[in-house]
């Protein structure tokens, strides 16, 4: 019932210019995929000219970040009704390079959470342990504190239509994927915990995707596993092909 949710995260990387060839490559390539949610997260200055040539396709558009207020003074920023117009129906929030790098807390995450829905973006969420808390046996402790703490008072019917990203830290841009099993330890942990929080409809309608070193010949494995609904795609996002052969991988009938 959840159909595969393949996203690219470029980073900073890609000028505008860069961003429009790539994606009418992809929507060329992709465009009789209809089984699978394929979204690509620009950066900010490429979000509107990449909205428009995925215009009518089957390609969705996020941005990486965003703010939780509407306007203001707040150089540099930008916002959930800025990028939602620019063209983006999804937002990333609380990637593990914005927190480690950017200050971003479970509290910043649960207020842009907030309003991303209301702008009616849909949140691409975060979460994952870094390499220390996984050796300290602290991964299920630390994915309890950024559910709990990151998705405080959304409503069940919030949590349905979300996407959770789990991306264990040590993973990222590493080369070095978790395996199916830690992956599927990681998601089944998160599906319950969305369960008990927000009730079985929720939890069974949310999206919860891997990230970190996702390539063509991990893709299978990983989203074989029940609880995988997909893959948030860095490094190999960057190559139509590779990002391709992701998605069609990803087909729940691919062999
Ligand atoms: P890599 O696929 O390059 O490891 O990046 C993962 C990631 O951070 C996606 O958001």
């Amino acid at each position: 019932m959840r159909i595969p949710f393949i996203a690219g995260n470029w980073k900073m990387f890609k000028t505008i210019h860069e961003a429009v060839v790539f994606t009418k490559e992809l929507r060329s390539t992709l465009k009789d995929v209809a089984d699978v949610e394929i979204v690509i997260a620009p950066p900010f200055t490429a979000i509107h000219a990449v909205a428009e040539a995925s215009r009518n396709t089957n390609i969705g558009v996020a941005a990486q970040d965003m703010h939780w207020e509407r306007e203001g003074a707040f150089t540099g920023e930008v916002s959930p009704a800025m990028i939602q117009e620019a063209g983006a129906a999804y937002a990333i929030i609380g990637h593990s390079e914005r927190r480690r790098l950017f200050g971003e807390t479970d509290a910043t995450v649960n207020r842009k959470m907030m309003a991303a829905f209301l702008a009616g973006l849909t949140p691409i969420v975060c979460v994952g342990e870094t390499l220390e808390e996984r050796e300290r046996g602290e991964t299920l402790a630390v994915l309890d504190r950024q559910v709990k703490d990151g998705f405080d008072r959304l409503a069940a019917e919030q949590v349905a239509e979300l996407v959770v990203a789990y991306e264990p830290v040590w993973a990222i841009g590493t080369g070095r994927n978790a395996s199916s099993a830690q992956a599927g330890e990681a998601h089944a942990h998160i599906r319950n915990r969305l369960r008990q929080w927000f009730g079985a409809d929720a939890a069974d309608r949310c999206h919860v995707i891997y990230g970190g070193s996702v390539k063509p010949d991990n893709i299978r494995e990983l989203i074989l596993e029940p609880d995988v609904d997909g893959a948030l795609v860095g490094g190999a996002s960057l190559d139509v092909a590779s990002f391709a052969e992701i998605v069609t991988r990803s087909r729940t009938a691919a062999v």
